[in-house]
């Protein structure tokens, strides 16, 4: 099964993360902001797309203009995962909402979703990104939990491929 990770990372935190994804899981890693079209969605079986959350909910700016590309992008037999990096202390009134965009937008392009995440351990008022009760992908946090990113991120990954055969 083939994995292309897509970021969008406006001070590095969710590059970071998606650094580390890439080494968990062998996948290849683009930065959407250096990405001229869509084309590369096309390659993979599994896209895992990474978002950090700005200005109350929205997504990160690179993402922005990347959904054009996406919005064209037949998805329909792929399977997505989602991460977000976000601050659930300083903007608890929206931690992490901009999965939702990426979120909602994956099933509207045809793709199953795969990788929600327990919202245990986490302190926060409000999140777009919680359905039936989790998180829609594995949330992150590195301004007042950085300690927990690396053995989150290990966990996600070990769910990920466990959960890669779901949506046949
Ligand atoms: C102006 C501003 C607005 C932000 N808005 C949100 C928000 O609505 N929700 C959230 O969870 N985090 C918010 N954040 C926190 C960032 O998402 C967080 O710092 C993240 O680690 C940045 O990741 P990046 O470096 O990959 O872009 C905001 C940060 C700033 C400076």
């Amino acid at each position: 099964m083939s994995i292309g990770i897509f970021y969008g990372s406006t001070n590095g935190n969710t590059a970071e993360a998606a650094s580390m994804i890439q080494k968990q899981l062998g996948a290849d890693s683009y930065d959407v902001g250096k990405l001229k079209s869509g084309a590369e969605l096309a390659q993979y079986d599994l896209l895992i797309f990474g978002t950090s959350t700005w200005y109350d909910g929205e997504l990160q700016d690179d993402w922005e203009s990347f959904t054009v590309h996406l919005s064209k992008a037949d998805l329909s037999g792929k399977k997505v995962a989602l991460f977000g990096m976000g601050d659930q202390e300083g903007y608890g009134s929206d931690y992490v909402s901009a999965m939702r965009v990426l979120y909602d937008k994956a099933i509207e392009q045809g793709a199953c979703v795969i990788g929600a995440w327990d919202n245990e351990g986490y302190s926060f008022d409000h999140s777009a990104s919680i359905v039936d009760g989790k998180f829609v992908g594995l949330a992150l946090d590195e301004d007042n939990q950085s300690e927990l990113t690396a053995g989150r991120i290990d966990a996600w990954c070990k769910q990920i491929e466990a959960e890669m055969k779901a949506c046949a």
